[in-house]
């Protein structure tokens, strides 16, 4: 049976490629969307979707709990600030995965901190949008080792 994973994008990611260039770079979401997609192992499939609001985004973390083998996030400005994030993710057994395309430790003190880091596995940060493409190759590698 196809496993599903989940990658999750948070508020005016839809802006990739469009917003702070020089931080975020030139792709666009839907890029990234091709990228996972290419990087998905046999056996697996992505359900790809961003939000600019933090309950659709909790919604989709419970929709996960039944339909998702693992979770791929990019909380964006959310990751600094939700801790219904947070909480909805604990709710959920799989892997979890955080994802960030700049390195967040080298800007503004307001985002070294991040709710989200205290449930995920790993944590993928100043890869660009290739930190996406570890990100899920990583949980189809975990899931597999799990038989
Ligand atoms: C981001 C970093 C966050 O601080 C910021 O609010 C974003 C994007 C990143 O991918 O680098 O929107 O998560």
């Amino acid at each position: 049976m196809t496993k599903t994973i989940y990658v999750l994008n948070g508020p005016n990611l839809n802006l990739l490629g469009q917003r702070q260039p020089l931080i975020y770079g030139a792709e666009t979401l839907d890029d990234v969307r091709t990228l996972c997609e290419a990087a998905c192992g046999e056996g697996f499939e992505v359900r790809f979707e961003q939000s600019n609001h933090e309950g659709a985004l909790v919604d989709l973390i419970h929709e996960a709990r039944e339909k998702a083998a693992g979770i791929v996030i990019n909380p964006a400005a959310y990751s600094h600030t939700s801790v219904a994030i947070l909480d909805a993710l604990m709710a959920f057994d799989g892997p979890v995965i955080e994802v960030h395309i700049s390195q967040v430790h080298k800007r503004e003190p307001f985002r070294h901190h991040s709710y989200v880091s205290s449930r995920a596995d790993g944590i993928v940060m100043g890869f660009g949008t290739q930190g996406y493409v570890a990100a899920v190759r990583h949980i189809c590698a975990v899931i597999d080792a799990q038989g």
